[in-house]
């Protein structure tokens, strides 16, 4: 489907409008017991911590700061942004031991905005939301924005039925004619209507090889249980 300018703004502002009426209760889902996510967590964070060790690290969409902890054990610095303010809030008030982290409010497709000079750029959970027609947007500015060289670590879940209980009910994907995206309607406690979500999946590692190579050398792909990630050096 070819999205207009105003198709693209209508849904991209839903989508941040989505994630500030869930700020509240986004942290529930991290906050389960035994659970085989866990151990994909670490995972993650073992990757994440290798590709991003001693970097001035730029990460977008950060939402509670869950991952960007995971980040600070191994980066020289953190800038950790979001668009949504109701996220940051809740990220501003944990703790990072290394006193290695900023926050700072910022839109994932206006980076030339954002000060500061970094080496290395952090996403996760983030790509999936992004309309397939957006992931050239996306992947130039950031590559744009970084300059040659740089490393780029991204992560995002997999199948639905993979996510923590807390985070899953109700979510059946769905396609819609013509389009190349699958959707999902997302509830919110007292809002007025469920919003309807991008969450678009990789299932294989050539599937990454095909969106990311052209963006990246040295691109390492990985579907895990849970999640997917991607690392690579800006070209
Ligand atoms: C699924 S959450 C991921 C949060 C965090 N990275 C994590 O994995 O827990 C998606 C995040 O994207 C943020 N977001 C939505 N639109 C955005 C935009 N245009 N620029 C930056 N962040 C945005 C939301 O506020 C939300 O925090």
């Amino acid at each position: 489907m070819a999205w207009t300018d105003a198709e693209l703004r209508t849904y991209e502002e839903g989508l941040a409008g989505y994630y500030r009426l869930r700020a509240v209760h986004y942290d529930a889902q991290f906050q389960i017991g035994a659970h085989p996510i866990r151990e994909s967590w670490a995972e993650l964070a073992a990757a994440m911590r290798e590709a991003l060790a001693g970097r001035a690290v730029m990460e977008l969409a950060c939402g509670t700061g869950h991952f960007t902890g995971f980040a600070a054990e191994a980066a020289a610095h953190v800038t950790a942004t979001d668009l949504a303010d109701e996220m940051l809030q809740v990220a501003r008030g944990k703790i990072f031991p290394r006193g290695n982290v900023a926050f700072r409010t910022a839109d994932a497709f206006v980076l030339e905005a954002l000060p500061g000079s970094f080496d290395a750029a952090l996403a996760v959970q983030w790509f999936s939301h992004l309309p397939r027609a957006r992931y050239a947007a996306f992947l130039g500015g950031l590559n744009r924005r970084l300059g040659t060289g740089a490393r780029v670590f991204l992560a995002d879940g997999g199948h639905d039925a993979a996510r923590t209980p807390a985070d899953s009910p109700g979510r059946a994907p769905y396609l819609k004619p013509g389009c190349e995206d699958v959707y999902t309607l997302r509830t919110v406690p007292g809002a007025a209507r469920p919003f309807e979500i991008i969450k678009n999946h990789f299932r294989t590692e050539e599937e990454l090889r095909a969106v990311f190579a052209p963006y990246g050398r040295d691109l390492e792909a990985r579907i895990g249980r849970h999640f997917w990630h991607v690392s690579y050096l800006t070209v």
